[in-house]
């Protein structure tokens, strides 16, 4: 079974593309149940024919025993400047439902996309005890896509003829791009840009969101889809390589905190942290955006 609470925005549409595609049956859970009972009601009817696939709607945590996954994307308001706005409502919020699962599938894998992303994943994990690499922190790869976007517009590419882009570190202002192992058709990214250019894309990336809440308000479709495919690779014993956020015992020189580094998942969780090389440049910029997300941590009244 795959739970998913939240039933807001990202929520449904996670819940769209499972039932879509057949994966498994749903369980949506939200604060006020007539919305997840309404969303589960309008997703079955998008039930393919060949499934036995169901879904349904509650507010009653005791439903979730017997997941395999859970996916929390609750969210208690709207942020309007930066993805930290609400951080104190937000870390209670997890915490209450880290008991929750605790309580009732202490044996899932959790999918966090609430934000503050890495906050939350580092409280969640803390809280609920659970293995570290049970508890995956999904937006880097959000993040990753967001940079693939925008190599494949300035260089008139398909996304295809990119390699080995990735962006580490916050789901937030201070997140990391790594041009330095990309390559476009066999030709390394910075020998075709130079550092002007590089700053524009980073500050074009990192402000992604910003322009998009101009005009929607927050994202959707884009996070559903690579929560999407990192429901896939678990419920089909797939692999997946992508950035993820994951709490840190060491790897790239931190602890006790959660960041989003390069990741292999395959049906268990995650599998193994790459260790990967980056630059001087990026390097200092790590440091700056772990800094910054222990910084937040730490900001937390416990
Ligand atoms: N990781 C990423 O890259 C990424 C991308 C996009 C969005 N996000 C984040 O994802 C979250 C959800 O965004 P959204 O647009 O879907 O928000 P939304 O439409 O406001 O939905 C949030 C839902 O959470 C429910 N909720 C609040 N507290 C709850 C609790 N304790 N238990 C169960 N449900 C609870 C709300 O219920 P009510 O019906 O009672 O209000 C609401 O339906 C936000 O934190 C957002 O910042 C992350």
């Amino acid at each position: 079974m795959i739970s998913i609470i939240g039933s807001g925005r990202v929520g449904a549409s996670i819940a769209f593309l499972c039932v879509l595609n057949a994966l498994d049956d749903v369980l949506l859970l939200n604060r006020t149940k007539d919305k997840a009972i309404g969303e589960s009601l309008d997703i079955a009817s998008a039930i393919p024919n060949t499934s036995k696939f169901s879904i349904w709607g509650t507010d009653d945590y005791s439903k979730l025993t017997g997941s395999s996954i859970v996916i929390i994307t609750a969210s208690t308001g709207v942020y309007l400047k930066d993805r930290t706005e609400n951080m104190d409502l937000q870390v209670n919020m997890i915490k209450t439902i880290a008991e929750k699962i605790k309580q009732y599938c202490p044996n899932a894998i959790i999918l966090l996309i609430s934000n503050p992303l890495d906050v939350l994943t580092y409280f969640f994990q803390k809280e609920s005890g659970l293995d570290r690499f049970k508890v995956i922190g999904i937006a880097s790869s959000l993040d990753t896509s967001r940079f693939r976007y925008f190599i494949s517009k300035k260089f008139n590419i398909t996304n295809s003829t990119i390699s080995n882009a990735l962006v580490l570190g916050e789901h937030g202002d201070s997140l990391v791009p790594i041009f330095s192992n990309v390559t476009v058709n066999g030709t390394t990214l910075l020998s075709m840009m130079n550092n002007a250019d590089r700053d524009s894309m980073i500050f074009d990336i990192q402000n992604y969101w910003k322009k998009l809440r101009i005009y929607k308000g927050r994202s959707q479709f884009g996070i559903a889809k690579n929560a999407y495919d990192v429901i896939n690779t678990i419920i089909n014993s797939k692999e997946l390589l992508i950035p993820a956020s994951v709490v840190l015992e060491g790897e790239y020189g931190e602890n006790n905190l959660a960041m989003g580094v390069p990741v292999k998942i395959n049906r268990h969780g995650i599998s193994e942290i790459q260790k990967i090389n980056i630059n001087d440049f990026e390097s200092t910029q790590l440091k700056n955006s772990s800094n910054k997300i222990r910084n937040d941590i730490n900001s937390i009244q416990i």
